[in-house]
């Protein structure tokens, strides 16, 4: 006779992360099961703390042993979370990052540092641990989405110290410089410059790099991509064809840098520049289409006024809808990181 823990697990061994496709027994997710008059109690280890599916694996749980295994009337999730450590990083890397997200876009302007600076902002909010890399050497503009003016990192045993806002640690060189003295570099500068934002900056452990890159298929991507194993890119468009057909080129260019594309971000959606282009550009290539996020006046105000608009205003549709697509991006990497890059669906070319 197998004990009654036995069967629940057996049970549960049928419970497919609808994301990664697999069990969630196998993935090792399920951990610290009692039972104790009729109610199983177990935790959920998930791959992200911006999980936007636990609705699922409730409903999935109990499915597979409410009224199914004898003895079990209800359960009890306990959630944890645990990112994954990309498995191209590993080992690579003497810095402990767990992953390195680039934020691109073919056009300058549809909304790349806005779109890290919520990222970044909701995965920390959700309790993960998140650096951001301004790699908009010469036009930073993450010190301002996050309020800080003046902000100067401190140097100490020869590293720099990441300024820390809203749970995210941050290094931009807006940090270094003054706006009426502009950085003016060449090619290798900025990949020097780069390299070292990875390497000379104390970031302590962390779940998530993200980088806000310059846009274009320029300097910044190829150092960053030949430096560093990149877990994916997001490509940020806006909805218009001119913008889409910048962003084709910014995908074609990762298909041949061989990093991921994690999927595809439709900004500024809406009347204006109108909506739906983002979206059939990624259904065109294969690839994930990770949201749409509105024209909206309190988007811009909070890039101005550094209030990311996900955490100043999470109940207005912007927030809400940045909010989701943090979780959804984050489930991405997520498969990424666990499936490695050669599952992920990239057609760019052909
Ligand atoms: N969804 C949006 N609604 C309104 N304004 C936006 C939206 N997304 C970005 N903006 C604004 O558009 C400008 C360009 O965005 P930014 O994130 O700096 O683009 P990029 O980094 O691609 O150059 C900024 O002033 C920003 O606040
Ligand atoms: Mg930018």
């Amino acid at each position: 006779m197998s004990s009654i823990e036995d069967r629940v697990m057996q049970a549960l061994s049928t419970v497919i992360e609808p994301e990664l496709n697999r069990d969630i027994v196998s993935l090792e997710m399920v951990r610290d099961l009692s039972v104790a008059e009729g109610t199983a109690q177990f935790t959920i280890v998930l791959t992200t703390p911006a999980c936007p599916l636990k609705d699922v694996f409730v409903e999935r749980c109990n499915a597979a042993l409410v009224g199914q295994v004898e003895g079990i009337e209800q359960i009890r999730i306990n959630w944890d979370a645990q990112v994954p450590t990309d498995r191209r990083i590993h080992g690579r890397l003497d810095v402990p990052m767990k992953s390195i997200v680039a934020i691109a876009s073919g056009k300058g302007g549809v909304g790349k540092s806005t779109v890290a600076t919520n990222l970044a902002v909701c995965l920390a909010d959700a309790g993960a641990s998140v650096g951001l890399i301004d790699a908009d050497i010469l036009n930073p503009n993450i010190p301002q989405m996050f309020g800080l003016g003046s902000g100067r990192p401190k140097v100490a045993n020869d590293k720099m110290q990441p300024l820390e806002v809203f749970g995210v640690k941050l290094i931009s060189t807006g940090f270094l410089t003054t706006p009426d003295k502009p950085m003016i570099m060449r090619g290798p500068m900025l990949h020097s410059a780069i390299r070292q934002f990875f390497t000379d900056v104390e970031w302590g452990r962390l779940d998530y790099m993200i980088v806000d890159l310059p846009p274009g298929t320029g300097d910044a991507p190829l150092s960053l991509a030949q430096s560093f194993p990149l877990t994916g890119s997001v490509i940020v468009t806006q909805p218009q064809d001119v913008a889409v057909a910048d962003a084709i080129r910014a995908a074609a260019m990762f298909d041949q840098l061989k990093v991921p594309v994690l999927g595809v971000v439709e900004n500024m959606s809406g009347e204006f520049f109108g909506s739906g282009g983002g979206e059939a550009f990624a259904e065109s290539r294969g690839l994930p289409f990770l949201g749409r996020l509105p024209l909206a006046a309190a988007v811009r105000e909070g890039g101005d006024y550094g209030r990311p608009v996900s955490i100043h205003d999470p109940n207005s549709a912007a927030g809400s809808a940045f909010r989701q697509l943090s979780e959804v991006t984050a489930a991405r990497i997520s498969v990424a990181m666990l499936q490695g890059a050669d599952v992920i669906p990239i057609n760019i070319i052909g």
